[in-house]
């Protein structure tokens, strides 16, 4: 593997490269290109570019030239990145890097690998049981609560208990209603920034207030970091335990990058999640049998508390995730820039040119899936395993150096919501029910998925 002091990083300062024309596609509209038929319904564009201009097409999202690439063999060669052509860094940079400097997902190669080394501590399986411990009440309560209703909106239901969850776990906040609400206010206003046109920092302006958030999120965690620091960082969150990481060296890590992680982190765990259940209860909600089947098959778990063990036997729970994020994948486009000039699809592709990656297509290939668009978890099945027809055929966590660090986390912390939610209700979609689905900026049924609850 070349190390990154070998690779030329002049590509970090390059211009988009826009000598795109020799390649199928249209650039759309002139600015916008075709970003309202994205925000309208990426599927739905993505599979036009497909059939009209083939994998690999010219596309303008968002002020941005670039391709729309698709395909599992494509995929491979983007994610896994063996000869270094692909940077995420510059890939993400102009629609993230103001708002979410220095994450994670924002560096490329050895500056990458140092930093997720960092990090990597709080997502092993003894960290993974404490945050297991931590969540729990937090769900059985919010659980409870949701039966005094008997219809609800799912996803605010689910995002507010998701945000409490990632106060425990991630920040280690006790005083929820005072702090972690705070801290989700300033996150709707830096991410309301992320759709913003004018980036211009004026007082009352969608960009101004995003920039305002962040600089007070930094203060936040800084005075958190000092605190934890002072008192030794007792706690078992991850924000204690990137206070307590230390280098190759043993020395403690600067705060700058552990407030930039943590900032980044929160921003990648929380709509993710949200989303991902969000389809799942939809789904669910719609198929009775399908409902009983999984209470039948998460009923030995109980009474309680579940261990990690306990989580990972879940597999047709698992699955039933999946098969939700296979259809509606919470990250729906993924970005990378290239560094050299390469070849793809037996098309020239220029050093610098930004790739947008809709993750959804592969995941409904009908080389790779059966009846591709039909919502049936047992194609994960140990009989059946179609997600291995190709190793990028299914990827709702990404794949290779920047696949989803909270993958775990995030796949305990859904099924220890279903063992709950399930054994608590039979919960019912409207009859009928086929609502819109919003695919950017956050896939979700764009009603909120209403739900009919009564007791299990
Ligand atoms: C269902 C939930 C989730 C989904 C579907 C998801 C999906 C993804 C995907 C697709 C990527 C890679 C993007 C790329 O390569 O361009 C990613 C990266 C990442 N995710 Fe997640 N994520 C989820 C939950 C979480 C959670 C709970 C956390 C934190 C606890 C988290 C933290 C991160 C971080 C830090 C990265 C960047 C990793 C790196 O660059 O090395 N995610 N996620």
């Amino acid at each position: 593997m070349t190390a990154l002091a070998e690779v030329d990083t002049s590509y970090r300062q390059a211009p988009d490269a826009l000598d795109l024309g020799h390649i199928p596609g249209n650039h759309g509209l002139p600015v916008l290109g075709e970003t309202l038929e994205v925000l309208r319904d990426l599927h739905a564009v993505a599979v036009r570019h497909l059939r009209e201009y083939g994998p690999v097409s010219r596309i303008r999202l968002a002020g941005q030239g670039g391709l729309l690439v698709m395909g599992a063999e494509h995929f491979e060669r983007i994610f896994h990145d063996p000869e270094q052509c692909f940077s995420a860094e510059k890939g993400y940079d102009r629609q993230l890097g103001i708002f979410y400097p220095r994450g994670l997902l924002l560096m490329d190669f050895d500056e990458h690998r140092a930093n997720r080394r960092m990090m990597q501590g709080a997502f092993k399986v003894p960290a993974l049981q404490r945050y297991i411990a931590m969540m729990q009440p937090v769900i059985e309560r919010h659980v409870r609560e949701w039966g005094r209703d008997e219809r609800i909106i799912f996803y605010p239901r689910i995002k507010q208990l998701l945000l409490e969850i990632g106060a425990r776990c991630f920040l280690g906040i006790e005083d929820f209603e005072r702090e972690a609400v705070m801290i989700n206010d300033l996150f709707l206003d830096l991410n309301a920034g992320l759709v913003s046109v004018l980036r211009v920092e004026l007082p009352f302006g969608a960009f101004g207030r995003a920039m305002r958030a962040r600089r007070e999120l930094e203060r936040w965690c800084r005075a958190m970091i000092a605190e934890r620091r002072r008192r030794g960082a007792a706690g078992e969150d991850v924000l204690s335990q990137l206070c307590l990481a230390t280098d190759e060296e043993g020395r403690p890590y600067d705060v700058k990058p552990i407030v930039d992680h943590i900032i980044f982190l929160l921003f990648a765990a929380h709509d993710t999640s949200t989303s991902a259940l969000s389809h799942l209860a939809m789904y669910v909600g719609r198929d009775t049998a399908m409902q009983d089947r999984l209470r039948e098959h998460l009923a030995p778990f109980g009474p309680g508390p579940l261990t990690h063990t306990d989580l990972s036997r879940m597999d047709f729970a698992q699955h039933c995730l999946y098969e939700a994020m296979r259809l509606h994948p919470p990250v729906p486009m993924a970005m990378r820039r290239t560094i050299r000039p390469i070849e793809l699809d037996g098309l020239r592709i220029p050093a610098h040119t930004v790739l947008h990656l809709p993750m959804m297509m592969n995941q409904r290939d009908p080389r790779w899936w059966t009846e591709p668009d039909a919502f049936d978890p047992d194609r994960f099945a140990s009989s059946r395993q179609e997600q291995k027809r190709h190793a990028m055929c299914f990827h709702p966590f990404g794949s290779g150096a920047h696949k989803c660090i909270g993958m775990f986390f995030a796949e305990l912390m859904v099924k220890a919501f279903l063992w709950q939610f399930v054994r608590s209700y039979r919960f019912t979609v409207p009859p009928g029910y086929a609502p819109r689905m919003q695919w950017v900026p956050l896939p979700k049924p764009a009603d909120g998925v209403p739900l009919r609850l009564q007791p299990a």
